[in-house]
């Protein structure tokens, strides 16, 4: 018999199969976000011409939308291999000269949350992707001594969520900075179908468009959509995703047809009942919902202030119009107003 945890971890193994098996791999299988597809292609085009390496690339934009994959595809179509790691886990200078002094010429280091980095680590990274080299100081005190280490020339490849915390040094190290944008209805439709027939699932137009619709803009929502209502479709249906099972389905997991999901609600509903629509702080909000507060500001606010739900302002967050109507109240001392609407 198996426990509750290794079948989670079973299911979890499948997960991250699916994950890789729907992960676009060129160029041309990648859909949407067009002007930074066209810049990228510019860029491998030419370097591919020349004979060089890609010069560095920073990809920014919230979760889920493709930055990691953009990166695989990167070194794909420069024949290169990928080195993948993240921000916080380059804890010391000594990580960073590690990583570097193992790639080859024209490989990729991919740093994901790169503005998580810390500084002293970020003040090495300058001169390698300035100068292809770097000087590391060997032991303290009087016995200091800095060691210069040639870097082979790789291609920096970073990836931020919040491109404002990045410092102004780092930032224009990026020959190129693009930022990926939410994607519409229908591209996100056309990933859903792509991902179906991949995992040999049955779907038509309508349940494609179904859960396009409340995958809040982000592909990997879409996807991880797309599984459970395969499983809903084989459980509660006779195993093909039509408009009508995939609504029943996500109103299961209570996403509404706009996409928001509980806890969108919870916090617009929050700041309508008890700040009167704001402005409140991020800070307070986060301990309402119990969220911590970098979270709240790279995973659930992107969305709502795209979608103008809620604005950022220098008093704090503000909940709009559109964020009244969405939970079907009434904007705070706009009832007068609210009938010409
Ligand atoms: N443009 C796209 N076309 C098709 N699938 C995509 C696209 N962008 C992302 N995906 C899917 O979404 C998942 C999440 O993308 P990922 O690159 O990990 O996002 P990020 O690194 O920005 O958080 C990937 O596994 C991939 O299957
Ligand atoms: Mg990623």
């Amino acid at each position: 018999m198996q426990t509750g945890k290794e079948y989670l971890g079973e299911a979890l193994k499948r997960d991250e199969r699916v994950d890789v098996a729907l992960r676009p791999v060129s160029f041309s299988d990648f859909a949407g976000q067009p002007r930074t597809l066209e810049r990228l292609r510019v860029m491998t085009g030419a370097a591919k011409a020349r004979g060089e390496a890609l010069s560095h690339i920073l990809l920014s934009g919230p979760p889920g939308l493709g930055k990691t994959t953009l990166a695989h595809i990167l070194a794909n179509e420069m024949g290169r291999t990928v080195r993948i790691t993240s921000g916080p886990v380059v804890e010391k200078p000594g990580d960073l000269a590690g990583m570097l002094t193992s790639l080859e010429t024209g490989d990729i280091l991919f740093i994901d949350e790169i503005h998580r980095m810390p500084k002293n680590v970020e003040e090495y990274l300058y001169s390698a992707m300035e100068d292809f080299r770097i000087d590391i100081m060997l032991d303290q005190g009087p016995n200091a001594r800095s060691v210069r280490l040639d870097v082979p020339r790789f291609t920096l490849v970073g990836a931020t969520t919040r491109m404002g915390l990045l410092t102004a040094p780092l930032r224009s190290r990026f020959t190129l900075q693009t930022r990926l944008d939410y994607y519409s209805i229908d591209v996100l439709a056309r990933i859903v179908t792509r991902s179906c027939s991949l995992m040999g699932i049955e779907i038509d137009a309508g349940g494609a468009k179904e859960i396009a619709g409340r995958a809040r803009g982000t592909p990997r929502i879409a996807n991880n959509l797309v599984s459970f209502v395969r499983d809903f479709a084989q459980q509660r249906a006779d195993g093909r995703i039509t408009r009508r099972v995939a609504s029943a389905a996500l109103e299961l997991l209570e996403i509404d047809e706009n996409g928001l999901d509980e806890m969108d609600k919870r916090l617009l509903g929050l700041m309508a009942r008890h700040y009167k629509g704001g402005p409140v702080g991020v800070s307070t909000l986060a301990v309402a919902v119990g969220e911590d507060e970098q979270t709240l500001e790279e995973v659930h606010e992107p969305y709502l202030i795209q979608e103008g739900y809620l604005q950022r302002t220098p008093q704090g967050r503000v909940l709009t119009e559109k964020g009244w109507l969405v939970l079907g109240l009434i904007p705070s001392g706009k009832a007068g107003q609210l009938e010409m609407l």
